[in-house]
């Protein structure tokens, strides 16, 4: 914490996105952070670490990065520049609406500079140079590198060569760790109570998979980070064309985490006991995309349960009718918004810039009075 700067008196208007104008479930902050102070000492742990995985947190952390992306989604965070002389490069090989710019957002709004690469084929890839090399080069011109490619291994082939914290933004048919944040984050601020221990007589949530963890990256990633909500789920349901939609890794997550799940095809069998629906319509099969079935679609004559939620990483297809946009089963705008400021949580952590910043008890109450 930096005591020696002023906490933001002044009652500018925070950013926040602008209001969606619809019965769109857009949760309220400030539940995760009231009475409960963010612990930068767990989040210190974060450090100079490279972010590969979803499996590479614990409860801990992820919640208390929801607790800090939390404030930041209440405060006027500009006048600490808690990134004040970093620079992070966003390196995509693959295209990105949302992640890239999302990133570049969290990084400008925090006081640092980005060196944007948007398209691949700028760089000596298109010349031949290994990703080694451009690692190599990455550590000469930044501090932090995000990198997603159409390669499942590509993190591997650039890791060897960089001394920088690498941030994996998607690869291939692999991982999306940071949009399995954004989701949780997402969820913790929908039900705040999911960030801490579960009480007994609270109720458990029957959480749906509309797509393949196997070959989906988003969806993987949320299926391992949701593991370390398991005594907030009752069971897990993958609706699938794929008898295994899982593969060997997820399987053997899955079993150690002992968490009941189940597979169907059957989309009409389950769908009115589903809590929270993730969906994706794109399956990464190297360079070419699979979509979601078509028989997999959800519109607002959908069956839902009034509560249910639908989460979705976008961009969707016709998986994901707009219908629902305008109804409170839509929490994927609100996802897609949030990913800002959890992004912004993860880069001041893994940035070691905790300490620039100012005292956020003090001003989440501040921010909330307003
Ligand atoms: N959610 C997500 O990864 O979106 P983009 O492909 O637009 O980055």
């Amino acid at each position: 914490m930096n005591d020696s700067q002023p906490i933001a008196e002044n009652k500018q208007t925070p950013f926040l996105s602008p209001p969606l104008d619809s019965e769109a479930t857009r949760p309220e902050p400030s539940g995760l952070f009231n009475n409960n102070p963010v612990n930068l000492a767990v989040l210190g742990e974060l450090a100079g670490q490279n972010i590969l995985s979803a499996t590479q947190f614990t409860f801990d952390q992820v919640a208390e990065l929801c607790k800090l992306a939390a404030v930041l989604e209440k405060i006027e965070i500009w006048p600490y520049h808690p990134l004040d002389g970093k620079i992070v490069v966003t390196a995509f090989f693959e295209p990105s609406t949302r992640t890239r710019i999302s990133f570049e957002s969290a990084v400008h709004r925090l006081g640092g500079k980005v060196i944007s690469i948007a398209d691949g084929t700028t760089t000596g890839q298109a010349k031949g140079e290994s990703l080694g090399d451009i690692g190599e080069m990455f550590n000469a011109y930044a501090d932090l590198v995000v990198m997603r490619h159409t390669e499942t291994t590509a993190p591997e082939q650039i890791l060897d060569n960089m001394r920088i914290p690498l941030v994996n933004a998607g690869n291939g048919s692999g991982e999306h760790p940071t949009q399995a944040l954004a989701d949780w984050f997402a969820l913790l601020k929908w039900k705040p109570e999911l960030a801490a221990p579960k009480l007994p007589d609270e109720p458990k949530l029957h959480l749906g998979i509309l797509g393949t963890p196997g070959s989906m990256r988003a969806v993987k990633s949320f299926l391992l980070l949701s593991l370390l909500f398991k005594d907030h789920i009752a069971k897990v349901t993958v609706i699938s064309e794929m008898a295994d939609p899982f593969g060997e890794d997820v399987i053997s997550h899955l079993t150690e985490a002992d968490i009941a799940y189940e597979v169907t095809n059957d989309i009409q069998e389950t769908i009115a006991d589903l809590d929270v629906i993730y969906m994706n319509s794109i399956a990464f099969l190297g360079d070419s995309y699979k979509s979601l079935d078509a028989r997999y679609k959800l519109d607002s004559n959908s069956p839902l349960k009034p509560n249910a939620v639908i989460l979705h990483p976008l961009a969707r297809l016709n998986e994901l009718d707009t219908s629902l946009d305008k109804t409170p089963h839509n929490l994927y705008f609100s996802q897609a918004h949030g990913a800002v400021f959890i992004r912004q949580a993860l880069l001041v952590a893994t940035l070691g810039r905790l300490d620039s910043l100012p005292d956020l008890e003090h001003a989440g109450k501040l921010a909330d009075q307003d």
